[in-house]
């Protein structure tokens, strides 16, 4: 199964998902709508919905009362995709990145202030149609979720020009800032189907996987990917001196000049030796290295599916670790 099969098999409910979206932005203060439409219709790849559809399909032939709880599944597929979309709104700020889906970052259009403002919009609009799905479960994980999404991005500002950051730091930030919200999109699925808990565990740990995978091929492609094809600038993380794991990587394994020279950059930031870095990412095989984290943590989230009855829905979560791992965008 390709991407593309992936997004043809949940279409039906993907158009409910973004109508859903739509009707739920609208707010009285017109510089909201302009913003949040700004950004939610710059596209992305909703692969966080897509998640929640998944796993919630997965499992609804082997659930009662189906109605209601498709009715909460495309629900909480819009509300994952709020809190995504509010921390763009705040990671593109704190980043000074100023392009994002192949368009100029809000930030970069409307300013800070108010990209900090609309991202708190969409936090507080993804909890409130949240309650609506009348689950303290359900609240109880997307709380949790977006509080470890925000630790996350406390602790890799901690990080950020701290070149004796470690892998291991590296990898606590990407499970907090990322993995956490792919891991709550699988479970999700499974809590409104009301499977039992091993199931519910799997999909999570699935999904957590899923999330790291992603959020180190996201590292990668920063440094080798086309601002077209990723629809970001490419470089923005050496740029912020943000040491994530090709950096961490070839620091450790370069010369002693190229580590000088990548202590300094993670230190100052700024793309003025960028030339002399690439060079020594890929003479130390720094993105093959990280590439292979991710294939490794690709291939326990397929691990984690093994109990989970087969059918299209589990074939396009495999099909997702894959693209997660190959991706160009
Ligand atoms: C971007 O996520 C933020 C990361 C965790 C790397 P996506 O790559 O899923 O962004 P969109 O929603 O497709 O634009
Ligand atoms: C992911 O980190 C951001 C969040 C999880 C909010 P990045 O800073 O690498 O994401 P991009 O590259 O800006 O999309
Ligand atoms: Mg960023
Ligand atoms: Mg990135």
């Amino acid at each position: 199964m390709t991407i593309e099969d992936v997004f043809t098999l949940i279409k039906g409910d993907m158009e409910r998902v973004n109508s859903l979206i739509q009707t739920s932005l609208y707010s009285e203060v017109v510089l909201i709508n302009q913003i949040s439409q700004y950004i939610i219709n710059s596209g992305g790849k909703r692969l966080r919905p897509i998640l929640v559809l998944l796993s919630a399909n997965a499992f609804s032939s082997n659930s009662k009362d189906t109605d209601k709880k498709n009715a909460h599944y495309i629900t909480l597929a819009a509300v994952i995709e709020f809190i995504h979309t509010a921390t763009l709104l705040h990671d593109d700020v704190v980043d000074e990145s100023e392009l994002r889906r192949g368009k100029d970052t809000a930030n970069e259009l409307f300013g800070n202030a108010a990209s900090v403002l609309v991202g708190d919009f969409l936090y507080s609009r993804a909890f409130e149609m949240m309650v609506g799905v009348g689950s303290m479960k359900v609240m109880e994980i997307l709380s949790h979720s977006t509080n470890t999404i925000a630790e996350g991005e406390v602790l890799q500002l901690l990080n950020c020009n701290d070149a004796s950051t470690t892998e291991a730091r590296y990898l606590e930030v990407i499970h907090f800032k990322t993995a956490k919200l792919f891991e709550s999109a699988s479970q999700l699925g499974a809590v409104v189907m009301e499977q039992d808990e091993a199931i519910e565990l799997a999909m999570a740990n699935y999904g957590m996987h899923l999330g790291t995978a992603f959020q180190l091929i996201d590292d990668v492609l920063d440094y080798s990917a086309s601002s077209e094809d990723m629809g970001k600038n490419v470089g923005d993380d050496l740029a912020e001196g943000k040491p994530t794991l090709p950096l961490i990587h070839a620091m450790l394994n370069g010369t002693q000049e190229q580590a000088g020279l990548i202590k300094e950059a993670i230190e100052q930031g700024g793309l003025d030796k960028i030339d002399a870095i690439t060079e020594a990412i890929e003479i130390t095989g720094a993105l093959d290295y990280t590439r292979e984290i991710a294939k490794k943590e690709a291939q326990l989230a397929i691990a984690e599916l093994e109990n989970i009855p087969d059918s299209d829905y589990k074939e396009a979560m495999i099909a997702l670790a894959h693209f997660s791992v190959d991706r160009k965008y």
